[in-house]
């Protein structure tokens, strides 16, 4: 189980501030419905709503992942950003859907709100929660509303994420949730191209997901696990606001981090600082060696590769490759997903 009961708007937005909540205004501009006329069911859903000046994440905070970050482009923000280049022909129809989809911590979440504000869209975030609980029993309502509301909003990006909470399998699940699951599915058929409303999903188990919802998804793009080539790339850009040592060989930290997720990776740069940071403290403040403060006054203390030998005997990977999940994900990926595993070299391998 992972994160299904958390509210709508979860950690950090790349806001300055984090919590300003201006999330819930954004979304202005031009042709922008005012807070006023929206529905009730609406106006519930604006803290969800993240405008298209709020959100600050692009793509720069992304590494590794630029196929799937080509894709997205081709589907969402391309259209978005010249939508004469879709306006007639087979293109018109525009994409429906896009499922992102892979292991834990890869950067899901990170990539959505990427491509929310390369797009300049605004960004729409719906968990299971944000339906099912503010008015328990009106959740047909609220789904309802999560594309009218996108559309008043436009463009707009529906990010469903945890997509398989909302839209698993019907078999399991009471006649509620069918009615849910009905009315959100009705909705997105009834978006067209000139709505500038993508419906973006992300999932750790697509294998469970609704088949009806897969066709709804039409692409769908694996976000695997970092190559070695992938982690160092990571690595160096979590670390770039730090100093580094000359005796540290991000290459081979990598090596020595097999199966890391991205956040994993971030982890492990975490703990590597703070090894610094204890090891700083313990000399006496004369021993200390003399550290300039930055313009707005942090000390940065230099990172060496024994920091990371420690961080390393302490922080392990967070996805076991040889799970029945990971097989599960693998075999899912290979029948319906368009990008090809990469072949990560981590399997029962441990060093
Ligand atoms: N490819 C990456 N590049 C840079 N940072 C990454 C990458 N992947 C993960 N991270 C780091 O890990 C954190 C968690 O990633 P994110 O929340 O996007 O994972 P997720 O795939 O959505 O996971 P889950 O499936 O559990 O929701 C990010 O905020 C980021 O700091
Ligand atoms: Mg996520």
């Amino acid at each position: 189980m992972n994160h299904h009961s958390k509210l709508g708007v979860t950690d950090d937005w790349g806001m300055d501030g984090g919590d300003s909540g201006e999330g819930g205004t954004g979304g202005g501009g031009p042709g922008a419905a005012d807070d006023e006329e929206l529905t009730k069911e609406e106006q519930a859903l604006l803290p969800s709503l993240i405008g298209k000046d709020v959100i600050k994440t692009g793509y720069e905070n992304v590494a590794s992942l630029d196929e799937v970050q080509e894709k997205l482009h081709e589907h969402i923000t391309l259209p978005i950003l010249e939508p004469e280049l879709f306006r007639a022909g087979v293109l018109a129809e525009g994409t429906r859907g896009v499922l992102l989809f892979g292991p834990p911590g890869t950067g899901k979440t990170l990539l959505a709100r990427a491509l929310a504000s390369e797009a300049g869209a605004s960004f729409l975030h719906i968990t299971q929660s944000v339906i099912k609980s503010k008015w328990y029993g009106e959740a047909e309502k609220n789904a309802n509303a999560v594309f009218t509301l996108a559309r008043k909003r436009s463009p707009c990006i529906i990010f469903i994420d945890e997509v398989d909470a909302l839209m698993s399998d019907r078999g399991d699940t009471s006649a509620h949730n069918n009615n849910v699951l009905n009315e959100m599915m009705q909705e997105w058929d009834g978006l067209i191209q000139d709505d500038k409303v993508v419906v973006l999903g992300a999932t750790n188990r697509p294998y469970s997901l609704d088949e009806a919802v897969l066709r709804r998804f039409p692409r769908r793009l694996l976000v695997d696990l970092p190559s070695e080539e992938g982690r160092v790339a990571i690595l160096t850009l979590q670390l770039k606001d730090n100093v580094l040592e000359s005796s540290v060989d991000l290459e081979e930290v990598s090596r020595r981090a097999p199966g890391f997720s991205g956040s994993d990776l971030k982890e492990l740069a975490k703990d590597a600082a703070l090894e610094a940071v204890r090891q700083y403290r313990k000399l006496s403040k004369e021993d200390r060696p003399e550290i300039t403060p930055t313009e707005n006054g942090a000390v940065l203390v230099p990172i060496s590769m024994n920091d990371f030998n420690v961080a390393l005997r302490t922080i392990k990977k967070s996805v076991d490759s040889n799970s029945n999940s990971a097989h599960k994900l693998n075999e899912w990926n290979a029948k319906f997903g368009e990008i090809k595993a990469k072949a990560v070299k981590h399997m029962g391998f441990n060093p």
